[in-house]
């Protein structure tokens, strides 16, 4: 069993039955045959993602490290990426916009608390001049 083995995808999706299955996760290559019947997840899961990318499946459930343990276990090789081959979306998605969208939203949420200490601000005020008047009034009847 060597971890060098280079497989593509279209290889890889040829081991797509209960007792020859193969699943990528992050670029490498698991071979899921005789794990199959131990997995706590599952047959159906793993044989959902037979001979295809499992890495957005396996990473959405949140596995244990002890799970990570299992799949250097599991490696038969690795993957060879061809032009045109589908990138994992967990690997594929940063987040370039959200970073100024949050700003943004930091900048929004100054304006409103200055908003909300200067209306207090001028509402305290203007409630002491109105007392004062009052003092005023009431001193002069
Ligand atoms: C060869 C790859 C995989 C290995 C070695 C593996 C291993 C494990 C292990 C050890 C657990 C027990 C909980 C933990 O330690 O995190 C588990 C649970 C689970 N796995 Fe996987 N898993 C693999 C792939 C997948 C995939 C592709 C899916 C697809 C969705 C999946 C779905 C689940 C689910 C749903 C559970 C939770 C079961 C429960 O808590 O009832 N697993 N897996």
């Amino acid at each position: 069993m060597s971890s060098t083995l280079e497989l593509t995808y279209q290889d890889v999706a040829e081991h797509n039955t209960k007792k020859d299955i193969y699943v990528v996760i992050h670029d490498k290559i698991y071979d899921c045959a005789q794990f199959i019947d131990e997995h706590p997840g599952g047959e159906e899961v793993l044989l959902d993602c037979a001979g295809q990318d499992a890495t957005e499946a396996f990473e959405d459930v949140g596995h244990s490290d002890e799970a990570r343990e299992t799949l250097d276990k599991l490696q038969v090789g690795v993957l060879k990426r061809q032009p045109g081959d589908p990138t994992p979306k967990a690997s594929a998605h940063v987040a370039s916009g959200s970073s100024s969208s949050n700003s943004d939203s930091t900048g929004l949420g100054i304006g409103v608390y200055f908003i909300l200490l200067v209306g207090g601000a001028l509402g305290y005020f203007a409630f002491q001049y109105m007392a004062k008047e009052e003092q005023a009034k009431t001193g002069a009847a």
